[in-house]
């Protein structure tokens, strides 16, 4: 007979705990995929799960934010039928031990998250990358970060159906409280950048209108840059420049000739973002991150009215009102925005963004108020 799940209650012991955030990228949008360097920092909130040795060999996970149980037969890996989401955790487990050759001991899960579902925070790569870090607790087998990611990105890939880049698992797991991770996305390199004013504050605005990548313009951008870069006659977007684009502008057409322009142009940005901060040139970062949402919403087309909206109330306080900079962050379609600001101006500014979003769509968006935090532990 099957023992009886001993799923951890909060109160009582646990036997292994872990965690991981989500994020928030400050910039290099819609380019982990496309050659590109990306400046994502871990938030606060998290998904953390605590589990329990169980006595056969299954994996029993429940949930905070379903009714669902997932029961995975460990001595069975492959796909098994499940809720939606539990095929992030049968995907990680499935992977975690072909990758590792660990036995897996049966044991009972509790999950809990605060990072919001859909919005653009990385709820699915937290969710991954602390299944991972469980895993690692429970069969004692440790993956270098940066392998802990990959194998986070490959589940998106074949067990969500979402073609992502490596931004939301390497943030996850690799991000250090105050600072940003600079991620070359060509060499897998990564170096952490100082968030270094205190004055400085991230504000995220969450629209609430829920995305989901797997709906197909997220893969239908890849392919596009892509075929662009194969038109540009190019093997990989480092070496695209903006003179390169204009003589291919014919060959590429309105559409493509706009997607590479996005990436090319965010690249730059991004580099120099990186740059700005470490100057401390506040007003140099804010005119980056404008350009990167209007190259967003004109370009790659992946941003909608309601992060406009928010973009643009930011906008018309400006550095006077304290604001340093906006624009969407994550995938699109819906989401989040971040808005750096001046720590004193923060009351006024989250009054007026809630404001013109409420006039305009008649609700007010979620605001969180965010500092770079630690990745998965
Ligand atoms: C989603 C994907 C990431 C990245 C962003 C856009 O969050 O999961 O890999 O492509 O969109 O920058």
């Amino acid at each position: 007979m099957a023992s009886t799940p001993n799923f951890p209650k909060s109160t009582q012991e646990v036997a292994w705990t872990a965690c991981a955030p989500g994020r928030v990228n400050i910039i290099g949008e819609h380019v982990d995929y496309n050659d590109g360097w990306v400046l994502p920092m871990a938030i606060e909130q998290c998904v953390t799960i605590s589990a329990n040795p169980l006595g056969d060999a299954i994996a029993v996970f429940q949930s905070s934010l379903s009714d669902e149980v997932v029961r995975l037969d460990l001595s069975k890996p492959g796909l098994q039928a499940t809720p939606a989401w539990g095929n992030y955790v049968q995907g990680v487990v499935w992977e975690f031990m072909k990758e590792t050759g660990a036995s897996m001991p049966g044991f009972a899960a509790t999950i809990t998250s605060d990072v919001p579902q859909g919005g653009g925070l990385s709820s699915s790569a937290a969710l991954e990358v602390a299944t991972a870090t469980l895993l690692e607790k429970i069969t004692g087998h440790t993956l270098e970060p940066l392998e802990k990611a990959r194998l986070c990105q490959r589940v998106e890939h074949e067990y969500a159906g979402v073609p992502c880049g490596l931004m939301d698992q390497a943030a996850s797991t690799l991000c250090r409280a105050g600072d940003l991770l600079l991620l070359d996305c060509v060499t897998d390199e990564y170096r952490h950048v100082a968030f270094a004013d205190d004055d400085v504050v991230v504000l995220i605005a969450n629209t609430g209108v829920s995305h989901s990548l797997a709906d197909g313009e997220y893969a239908r951008r890849r392919s596009q840059c892509e075929e662009a870069l194969a038109i540009l006659g190019k093997p990989s977007y480092r070496e695209v420049t903006a003179l390169d684009l204009q003589n291919a502008a014919h060959s590429l057409g309105d559409v493509l000739i706009k997607r590479a322009r996005h990436v090319v142009g965010e690249n730059v940005r991004t580099r120099m973002t990186v740059d700005a901060l470490e100057k401390g040139d506040w007003d140099r970062v804010g005119t980056c991150l404008y350009a990167s949402h209007d190259s967003l919403a004109r370009d790659y087309e992946v941003s909608c009215p309601e992060l406009d909206c928010l973009v643009a109330a930011a906008r018309e306080l400006g550095v006077e009102g304290g604001v340093i900079g906006a624009r969407m962050t994550g995938g699109g379609f819906g989401g989040c925005t971040i808005t750096l600001l001046r720590k004193g101006h923060l009351e006024r500014i989250r009054e007026h963004l809630a404001t013109r979003y409420q006039e305009r769509f008649g609700v007010v968006p979620t605001f969180y108020t965010a500092r770079p935090s630690q990745g998965t532990r």
